[in-house]
């Protein structure tokens, strides 16, 4: 038995289903009157509002707890589960999971509240190994409780979170959170702006069929789309703005302090959460103009694991095969994916097994 998943397996944690009330979402937008909410969007967008339900910024966090135990337990919307500590039978301690983040596309890791903060429980589940284990950077020792979890890690998991304070303490930052004010997700408006104007000119004015009162992301300089994703997909930094203020057309240098103690070459960067950077290294992106990552992906789908469709977007640029050793078949099923943006170790996440996350620096690597 792997040495990581020891505590989990003897039976120092278990893992009990309660059914308890679900936490319903605030009626009033958290972020102000400026703001309509995702659901104001459905009457006139619903294709798009649709599929971006499917879609991992949608779920990247919520009270819906993926992992399954071992036994028959089933969860759904009435259920809740506890994790708790329990000593040759007897009952030490719990917590309760009050919030999933992440999407489970590969990992869900789970949140409790307690006195005003939210911390991380000990065990996290892994979809693509299909267990609980660690969840990262935790001890394999014993059960940890205490990891408070900082404002900035909703800035990219959620659409908002309720601050009731914020201190200095020394060097660092003490906030406290406001209890069930949470947007889950990353909806339409963290990347839109705020659109309560534009809801209601068109709610108005439904004969107008140009876009008032938003800005067309299309318009934006190419830099500017890239800052778009940037936000939240450049790794963690030191904000010196909260990522929730952000509206289309901001620059990602006003977001964040620069970085100058991370690695300068992008082969030493951890890939997990880098794509901007490891993107922007790459010779597609530095040889050719207005390439961004809309040029591959739309963000208002899930298009999970369709490389024939990712192939495709290749093809739009490279139309001949370049050597013989590039399989290159536009008869075949089509995967320049696999060959030239290999999954690599993420070597920051650390776990029972190895964690593969997909390279975005495109290039030509040994098998
Ligand atoms: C009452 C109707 C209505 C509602 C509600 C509405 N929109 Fe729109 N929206 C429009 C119309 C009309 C257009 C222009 C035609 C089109 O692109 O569909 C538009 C266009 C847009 C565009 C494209 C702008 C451009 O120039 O490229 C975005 C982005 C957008 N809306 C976002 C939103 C978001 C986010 C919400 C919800 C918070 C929302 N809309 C709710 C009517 C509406
Ligand atoms: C507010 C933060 C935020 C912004 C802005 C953002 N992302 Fe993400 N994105 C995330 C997070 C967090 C995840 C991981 C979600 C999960 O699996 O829980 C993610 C996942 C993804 C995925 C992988 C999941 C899938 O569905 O296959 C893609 C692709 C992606 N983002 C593209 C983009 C693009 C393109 C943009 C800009 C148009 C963008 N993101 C902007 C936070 C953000
Ligand atoms: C700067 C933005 C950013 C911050 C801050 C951040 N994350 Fe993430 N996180 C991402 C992105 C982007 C992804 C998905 C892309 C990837 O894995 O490369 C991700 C992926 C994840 C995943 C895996 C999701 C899945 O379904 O595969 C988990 C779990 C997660 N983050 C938890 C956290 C927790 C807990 C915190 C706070 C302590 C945090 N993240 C802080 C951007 C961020
Ligand atoms: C992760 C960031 C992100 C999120 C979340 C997001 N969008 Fe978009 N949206 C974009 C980008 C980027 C474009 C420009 C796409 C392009 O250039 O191909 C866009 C374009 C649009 C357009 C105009 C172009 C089109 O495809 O018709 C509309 C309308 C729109 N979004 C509505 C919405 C609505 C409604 C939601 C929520 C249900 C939403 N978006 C969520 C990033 C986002
Ligand atoms: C917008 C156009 C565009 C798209 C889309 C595009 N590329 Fe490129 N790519 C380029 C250009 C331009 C170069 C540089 C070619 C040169 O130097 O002759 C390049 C270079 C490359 C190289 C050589 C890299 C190196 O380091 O030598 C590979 C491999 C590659 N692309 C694969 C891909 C794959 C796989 C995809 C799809 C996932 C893709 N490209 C999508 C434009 C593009
Ligand atoms: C040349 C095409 C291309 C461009 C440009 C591109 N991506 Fe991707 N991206 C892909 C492919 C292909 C995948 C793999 C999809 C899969 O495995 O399902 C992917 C996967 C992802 C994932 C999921 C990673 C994982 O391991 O699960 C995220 C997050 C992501 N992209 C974000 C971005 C962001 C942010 C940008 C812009 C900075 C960007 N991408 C630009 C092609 C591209
Ligand atoms: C089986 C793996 C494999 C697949 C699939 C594959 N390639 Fe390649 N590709 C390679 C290898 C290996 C090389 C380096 C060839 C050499 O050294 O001459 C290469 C070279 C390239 C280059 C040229 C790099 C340069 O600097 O000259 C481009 C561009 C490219 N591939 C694009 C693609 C595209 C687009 C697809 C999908 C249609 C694709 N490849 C599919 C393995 C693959």
């Amino acid at each position: 038995m792997n040495k990581r998943m020891l505590w989990v397996a003897s039976g120092i944690i278990s893992l009990i289903a309660l059914l308890s009330q679900c936490i319903t979402q605030p009626a009033q937008d958290l972020r102000g009157p400026a703001y309509a909410g995702a659901n104001t969007c459905i009457s006139c967008h619903q294709d798009i509002y649709n599929h971006y339900l499917q879609t991992t910024h949608f779920k990247t966090s919520s009270t819906n707890v993926l992992g399954t135990f071992p036994g028959s337990f089933t969860y759904d919307d009435s259920t809740r589960v506890e994790m708790v500590v329990t000593d040759s039978g007897k009952v030490q301690g719990g917590h309760l999971f009050h919030l999933a983040v992440g999407s489970g596309r590969h990992a869900q890791t789970y949140l409790y509240w307690n006195n005003e903060n939210y911390y991380q429980l000990p065990v996290s589940y892994y979809v693509s190994a299909g267990h609980w284990a660690n969840s990262p950077g935790f001890p394999n020792s014993h059960p940890k409780f205490d990891r408070q979890i900082p404002s900035t890690c909703f800035g990219c998991h959620s659409s908002a979170i309720g601050i009731k304070s914020v201190a200095m303490v020394g060097r660092g930052l003490k906030e406290t959170f406001e209890k069930g004010k949470i947007i889950y997700g990353i909806d339409c408006e963290r990347c839109h702006g705020p659109a309560a104007e534009h809801v209601a000119y068109h709610t108005a004015h439904p004969e107008e069929k140009k876009p008032m009162h938003m800005t067309a992301v299309r318009s934006l300089g190419n830099q500017q789309q890239l800052d778009m994703c940037a936000l939240c997909h450049s790794g963690l930094k030191t904000p010196q703005k909260s990522l929730f203020d952000y509206q289309p057309g901001d620059a990602y240098d006003d977001y964040f302090f620069p970085d100058i103690s991370g690695p300068s070459r992008p082969e030493q960067l951890d890939i997990h959460g880098t794509q901007y950077q490891l993107f922007t290294a790459s010779q597609c992106f530095k040889k050719s103009r207005q390439m961004n990552c809309t040029t591959c992906h739309d963000p208002h789908q899930n298009e999970a694991n369709n490389m024939v469709a990712f192939s495709k977007k290749c093809m739009q640029c490279h139309q001949q095969q370049p050597s013989p050793a590039c399989k290159f078949d536009k008869m075949a099923v089509l995967n320049c994916v696999d060959c030239h943006m290999p999954q690599l170790p993420s070597s920051k996440i650390v776990l029972s097994g190895t964690y593969y996350l997909r390279t975005h620096l495109i290039g030509i690597y040994k098998q």
